[in-house]
């Protein structure tokens, strides 16, 4: 029997407590509270990951698969959080604030893109059918994301899931996939595609609005060659701030608008080294700054 029965979260929940991502209050509320992002290793046993991940299957999780063959499943994952609260807490300044947890399990045959986590423009405006815009509880923005790896596909004797590459570059806005000047053909995808970067705002892990000139310097072409599977034009204007091994146990932690990549396994191998992954990421939201909710509620005359 698992400990996963009691359903209470649905996939989308998030999008009922936000304020819009292009909001000029969520879009300060979140400057106000990003951070440089962290890697804690060994945060997982291998018990507790085959928890994790056989709990994707056991409630009424919502699956989907994109054309790549990815497999996504919106199962509960507040009792994930639940049951590894005290780790997660310590990862999290106030975790436990939030009014729900979103994310996702995913499977993938593939290595993701550049993108970011936050909430897709047409999901959020269907959700605004059942919770309108003035709703008393819509006062939150998306915070941190928890990403944990659990396990990997290989053929291989040595397990190589590659690295995680968190960027950074912030996007305050809906949530997209970056193929700058359209260098990546065929990109499955149901977010928005971004194919120039040279009219994005991006903001640091301070918060400061980095100058868009910036966006069109050249990426370290040795970084490119030691990490990055995608064309070198598709991270231009990028630079990496924490790069590590995407290791099951390991859990990164990283805001919600920070740009981030995957790739194919250890570039130097120069082959790809996994079938397959799977891994969880669990969002949490954080409640807009005290003169901020005054000055939504005001806007919202409420
Ligand atoms: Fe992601």
């Amino acid at each position: 029997m698992s400990i996963f029965l009691e359903r209470k979260c649905t996939w989308d929940d998030p999008g009922h407590y936000t304020l819009p991502m292009d909001h000029p209050i969520a879009i300060e509320n979140i400057k106000r509270h990003v951070s440089p992002s962290k890697i804690y290793h060994e945060m997982f046993n291998e018990d507790e990951r085959t928890e994790i991940w056989k709990s994707a299957f056991v409630d009424m999780g919502l699956p989907r698969y994109n054309r790549n063959g990815t497999v996504l499943i919106d199962s509960d994952l507040q009792q994930v959080y639940d049951r590894y609260k005290s780790k997660i807490d310590n990862c999290i300044n106030n975790a436990s604030d939030s009014p729900c947890i979103g994310g996702n399990y995913y499977i993938t045959p593939q290595q993701y893109g550049v993108h970011n986590d936050t909430m897709r423009r047409v999901g959020y405006n269907r959700m605004l059918e059942n919770i309108p815009l003035n709703h008393p509880q819509r006062k939150y923005t998306p915070g941190k994301v928890i990403l944990i790896p659990l396990w990997t596909g290989t053929h291989f004797d040595e397990i190589d899931g590659g690295q995680l590459v968190l960027f950074k570059q912030r996007e305050i806005g809906w949530a997209k996939v970056y193929n700058n000047k359209k260098e990546t053909k065929n990109i499955a995808s149901i977010y928005d595609i971004v194919t120039d970067y040279s009219a994005l705002q991006f903001y640091d892990e301070y918060g400061n609005e980095i100058p868009k000139e910036k966006n069109l310097i050249p990426f370290d072409k040795e970084l490119h060659k030691k990490y990055i599977n995608s064309p070198y034009n598709r991270v231009e204007g990028l630079s990496i701030e924490l790069v590590e091994d995407w290791v099951p146990g390991s859990a990164f932690v990283f805001d919600t608008v920070q740009l981030h990549y995957s790739n194919e396994g250890t570039k130097e191998k120069g082959y790809k080294t996994w079938n397959a992954k799977m891994g969880v990421f669990l969002l949490f939201l954080i409640e807009l700054d005290d003169d901020l909710l005054i000055e939504w509620r005001k806007e919202q005359k409420l």
